[in-house]
């Protein structure tokens, strides 16, 4: 069988499909071009309503290839999937699963039974209370990307309830991985040759604080993750302000393999909306964090993201983000009009922003970031660094060839070098040589390793 897997959404959308492409391959069928599937997955985005469309943009371009093959026929997974449901199937006859986030353990298995004519419609919707583990992660040891770089999940769902988030409705309660099977996964990966892994989950800060929370805090895991022989790269995401513990402030000054980076979601600047966000922390509880982890690791980068047009916001309530965003100097971020969601409590929060308004304060919250990340990389020039090449870079203009890799905050850096080949996965001394719109130069100023 050939199949084609789409993704929208975030990175444990990104990292779910990428399993699931290892389970179908582990049974024998073949990842395939777009025109050439018999089988296609969309994994889906609820967040917000443009990715929630892009859905069903993309069933009318999947229903187009009926006409090549009257056979074919689609899997509906992720955020939307959980959100619709057997709606799907009503108003797209061609799709023949849905599958949720926690579904998705049985959807291999599932795409089987269709693909053999023993099953016609399978729904996998149901939200487990314990997290899955799925069929044999470590397989991916027999082929590691050749980035060797690798996404572990750590957790499933979400408990905090943001009032403006479809999260928590699309992925269920939060459910906290064995620290045992997180460690285990690791080390196999480290074995077979990652150097680099970034623990995932929509809240790790909060690891372990639900049922299935055996006494390990996420502190305590990353500890263990970073012991492990080999690894020399360290990351996660995505941090909840409210549940930061002091030990994982500490952790950026003591484990040496964890990258000096962060993305810490603010959302906004104000008090006020932060309260109407339920976000459960202030402005000064935010500063004080930036503060602890400025002391514990003086070169950390910090990122984030921002909403602006939430319901209520107001000119000064806005500029208190932009405040914000200058005060802390955020090197980068993600800002986001505010985009009402089916069954959040914000939806019935009033007075809505008017959309102009909203699109006017993106510009100019963007603007700023720019400037500042234009002084940021500024900054960086003539430094010395280590980059970890991920391929090749997208401009191809000196004699060289241009190397595309990440230095330890995971900022983008192009090196020329020599070798035309076998670059990837090698780390590079690199000094910066000049600051780029949204990544740098380097020159390689010494020997891959
Ligand atoms: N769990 C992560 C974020 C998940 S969603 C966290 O809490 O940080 C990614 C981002 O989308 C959020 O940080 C938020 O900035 C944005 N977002 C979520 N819901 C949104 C909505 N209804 N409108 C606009 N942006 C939203
Ligand atoms: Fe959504 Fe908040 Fe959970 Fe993040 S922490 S996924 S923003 S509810
Ligand atoms: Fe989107 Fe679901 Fe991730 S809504 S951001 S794919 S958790």
């Amino acid at each position: 069988m050939k199949f084609h897997i789409t993704t929208f959404g975030c990175q444990m959308n990104v990292h779910d499909s990428e399993w699931l492409t290892r389970a179908l391959e582990s049974r024998g069928w073949e990842e395939a071009d777009e025109n050439e599937a018999q089988i296609y997955v969309v994994n889906t985005c609820s967040v917000r309503d443009k990715p929630e469309q892009k859905v069903y943009s993309e069933l009318g371009r999947i229903a187009a290839h009926l006409k090549r093959d009257e056979n074919i026929f689609a899997a509906v997974g992720g955020c939307v999937a959980q959100q619709i449901g057997q709606g799907f199937f009503k108003r797209f006859p061609f799709v023949k699963l849905v599958f949720g986030s926690d579904g998705i353990t049985n959807a291999p298995n599932a795409l089987e039974r269709i693909a053999e004519g023993a099953e016609d419609r399978v729904a996998l919707l149901d939200f487990v209370s314990i997290y899955e583990e799925r069929e044999n992660p470590e397989e991916r040891t027999v082929s590691i990307p050749e980035t060797r770089q690798a996404f572990v999940n750590i957790m499933q769902g979400c408990d905090n309830f943001c009032s403006y988030c479809i999260v928590p409705y699309t992925r269920g309660r939060q459910k906290s991985r064995h620290p045992q099977a997180v460690v285990d996964e690791c080390r196999a990966l480290v074995e077979s040759g990652i150097r680099e892994i970034t623990l995932l989950g929509q809240n790790v800060n909060s690891f372990g604080m639900d049922k299935g929370g055996v006494g390990v805090s996420f502190a305590d895991l990353l500890k263990k993750v970073s012991g492990i022989d080999g690894l020399d790269r360290l990351r996660f995401t995505t941090s909840h302000p409210k549940d930061i513990e002091p030990e994982v402030i500490a952790a950026f000054g003591e484990l040496e393999n964890l990258c000096p980076s962060l993305h810490l979601p603010l959302q906004s600047g104000s008090d006020n909306v932060l309260k109407a966000m339920r976000r459960k922390y202030t402005q000064a509880r935010y500063l004080s964090i930036v503060d602890g982890l400025k002391k514990a690791r003086p070169d950390i980068v910090l990122t984030t993201d921002l909403i602006v047009g939430f319901p209520g916001e107001t000119e000064d309530d806005f500029q208190q983000t932009l405040d914000m965003v200058e005060r802390v100097g955020f090197e980068s971020s993600f800002s986001f009009k505010y985009s009402d969601r089916p069954g959040v409590a914000s939806l019935n929060m009033e007075p809505k922003v008017d959309p102009v308004v909203a699109s006017e304060r993106l510009m100019r919250l963007q603007t700023l970031q720019n400037n500042i990340t234009r002084n940021c990389l500024k900054n960086l020039e003539g430094l010395e660094t280590e980059v970890f090449i991920e391929g090749l870079s997208r401009k191809q203009d000196g004699d060289n060839t241009s190397w595309k890799g990440r230095d330890p905050a995971g900022r983008i850096v192009n090196t020329e070098m020599d070798e035309s080949e076998g670059m990837v996965g090698l780390m590079v001394p690199v000094r910066i040589t000049e600051a780029k719109k949204h990544s740098l130069n380097g020159e390689r100023t010494g020997k891959p390793w």
